[in-house]
């Protein structure tokens, strides 16, 4: 197999896989938790999820027979800060004990500090809304800061944008709301408190990396006039690039996350022949390497912090691994300075509004017996994770 590699990767690129508290952990107690009762597409609820609480052991292990040196996971808030300003060491404790696993294993953790889900403290006290939000984020991420060791590349928040719009403009997420102006100040007091997060994480930590995993999207205007060109570019700018604007000298790396190409403006819809995943989303890898060129321009090293698919047949997920790994590669060529990438997910979990139904795993999930069994496709990604490269 080694002979056959025609895209080797750089030295030292972090090879991984990713998952969040809410959607593995099982037994939270947060915002989502609360409303999910009625809510999701197929009727289930977080629940014990993959109980990945308890195997997290095993779950790094499985991380590290994909031959991964790099594992990105999140540490849920709600269990570190139950109430207000009262931190749980038990909670603490077991993330040291995630985190101590990884680099047993020789695997690089890249932690998340907030992935979509809040104490139900903070929520009550209006969440984002609340002007005093980053200040109060800013406080639990300084108890990480000055308590947990191991960590050299922190994300603050997963997908900023697509939270504040989820949860705040379209309404489709807790809690809910459906105001421009709300969603406004979200966005604001999450520029803040990413800010104010870095410089809190530095102040501890000068050496770490500190970034956001933007969901950043391949935007194409339906046709050529002009009006659909220019949705298209404030479309890019307002997804791909506000975030990154807005924070500028406040990220050591630009995180992306990529999973949507979108037909941008007025008119009839051109037919394509892109494959669609289980979700009905068209798999497009050029689209990453259109995103990765156009982060080239931020000067600042690059992870793909997320990148898959739901597939529960596993039908399209190796050549969806293989031909997403060719851009990046070609990405990598062009000039960009990318670090890393790291498959969605290492396994099965809960897809938030949608439950449990969509399988983005290279590892399957039993729910009821909670035990995991690779997928064919996952072979495919071991063997180019160990030749750092394909
Ligand atoms: C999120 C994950 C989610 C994945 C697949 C990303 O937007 O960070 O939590 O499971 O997409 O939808």
């Amino acid at each position: 197999m080694t002979s056959q590699i025609s895209c080797h990767f750089p030295k030292g690129f972090l090879w991984g896989t990713a998952t969040s508290a809410h959607q593995t952990e099982g037994n939270n107690l947060n915002d989502w938790s609360i409303w999910e009762p009625g809510k999701t597409v197929d009727g289930s609820v977080s629940g014990i999820a993959c109980d990945s609480y308890h195997h997290f052991r095993e779950d790094i292990g499985l991380a590290k027979k994909l031959n991964n040196n790099a594992y990105r996971f999140s540490i849920e808030w709600s269990r570190i800060e139950p109430r207000q300003g009262q931190f749980n060491t038990k909670a603490l404790r077991h993330y040291q004990a995630v985190i101590n696993e990884c680099l047993k294993q020789k695997i690089e953790p890249v932690v998340t500090i907030h992935h979509f889900t809040h104490p139900l403290w903070f929520s009550a006290i209006g969440g984002w809304e609340n002007q005093a939000a980053p200040q109060i984020f800013n406080n639990y991420v300084l108890y990480l800061a000055q308590n947990i060791t191991g960590v050299k590349i922190w994300c603050t928040i997963n997908e900023p944008m697509l939270y504040a719009w989820n949860a705040y403009g379209r309404g489709k997420w807790p809690p809910q709301k459906k105001n421009l102006g709300t969603w406004q100040q979200v966005l604001n007091n999450l520029i803040k408190a990413h800010c104010l997060a870095y410089q809190t994480l530095h102040l501890i930590n000068k050496k770490c990396l500190v970034g956001i995993a933007n969901n950043s999207q391949y935007f194409k205007p339906i046709n050529n006039n002009w009006l659909n060109k220019e949705i298209n570019k404030i479309a890019k700018y307002i997804i791909n690039d506000y975030f990154f604007k807005k924070t500028a000298g406040y990220e050591d790396y630009i995180g992306i996350n990529y999973y949507f190409y979108k037909l941008i403006g007025l008119g009839r819809r051109p037919p394509d022949n892109l494959l669609r995943n289980d979700l009905g989303w068209p798999i497009n890898p050029y689209g990453l390497y259109d995103v990765l060129i156009s982060a080239k321009k931020y000067n600042l090293p690059i992870y793909i912090l997320e990148n898959g698919i739901a597939d529960s047949q596993d039908k399209y997920r190796a050549n969806f691994i293989i031909e997403h790994l060719k851009m990046v590669y070609q990405a990598i060529q062009n000039g960009c300075n990318i670090k890393g990438y790291f498959y969605w997910s290492l396994l099965d979990n809960f897809e938030w509004d949608k439950g449990f139904v969509p399988r983005f795993g290279l590892y399957t999930v039993d729910y009821p017996s909670l035990k995991r069994k690779p997928r064919p496709s996952s072979k495919i990604y071991a063997t180019i994770c160990k030749n750092n490269g394909l």
